[in-house]
């Protein structure tokens, strides 16, 4: 877990009020859904607001028509990045919580995005099995933001859903700096680690990692496409 005992920066976290006061203004239904989550006992560990925008403008820059997120919570990245898709686009979610699942489903209703998205309760190895072997896919654009140690699972079942050209993107791989702890006996800081290392030894990916700081203190994003470096 991202250790969240001490606060973040109060610098960082005023930057991030600047920007979200001055690029993303306000937004009823993303307020209702944290509301709706916080109600319901959920914990507070969605993307951050900007960082819901950023998945938004990725997902628009990709082009995404059909969009694979694995992490669903109460659906607040989910809502950020179904409204990018374009009529007719598709997104699929996937949550091990039938709770979580239950409070995603009506805050992505009442964001009035229940037609294009589906959220599949379930341990989310086994529903990507299932949508591999029903020959699902391609993906535009993948979003692993679920339990870390299976990352290099999620990341091998997200290239078989793919495409050259899909955009993956992988929430929580620093971890206020713990991914650096090699000695590490956190499963967590492990799965990371051992994310890195199979994506290094990739040659369908091009990806770096970007490092963020805000209300969500120090973390960061790997960013990758399906497609070798040229
Ligand atoms: N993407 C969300 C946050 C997801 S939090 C957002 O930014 O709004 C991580 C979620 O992954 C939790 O809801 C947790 O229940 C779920 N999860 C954990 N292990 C899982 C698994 N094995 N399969 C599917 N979902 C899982
Ligand atoms: C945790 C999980 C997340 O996806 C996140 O963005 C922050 C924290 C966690 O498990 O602690
Ligand atoms: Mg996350």
């Amino acid at each position: 877990m991202v250790e969240r005992t001490a606060e973040p920066d109060p610098a960082w976290t005023a930057v991030d009020s600047y920007i979200s006061d001055k690029l993303l203004g306000a937004d009823a239904v993303l307020a209702a859904t944290l509301a709706a989550n916080a109600a319901a006992g959920l914990p507070d560990i969605d993307v951050s607001p900007a960082q819901g925008r950023m998945l938004h403008v990725l997902a628009r820059m990709a082009g995404a028509r059909r969009i694979l997120e694995i992490g669903t919570l109460g659906g607040y990245s989910t809502i950020c990045l179904a409204r990018a898709l374009p009529d007719g686009g598709r997104l699929v979610s996937l949550e091990i919580d039938p709770h979580h699942a239950d409070i995603a489903r009506a805050n992505i209703a009442a964001a009035e995005l229940a037609a294009m998205v589906d959220v599949r309760t379930g341990a989310a190895l086994e529903t990507l099995d299932q949508m591999i072997a029903a020959g699902e896919g391609p993906f535009d654009l993948v979003f692993i933001d679920a339990d870390k140690p299976s990352n290099v699972g999620y990341m091998n079942a997200a290239l078989a859903l793919s495409r050259p050209g899909t955009t993956i993107i992988v929430d929580n791989v620093v971890r206020e700096g713990g991914v650096l702890d090699a000695t590490s006996d956190d499963p967590r800081i492990i799965g990371t680690r051992a994310l890195f290392d199979m994506v290094s030894q990739e040659p369908r990916l091009t990806a770096t990692a970007v490092q963020t700081v805000g209300a969500k203190k120090w973390d960061g994003f790997l960013l990758a496409i399906v497609g070798p470096a040229s």
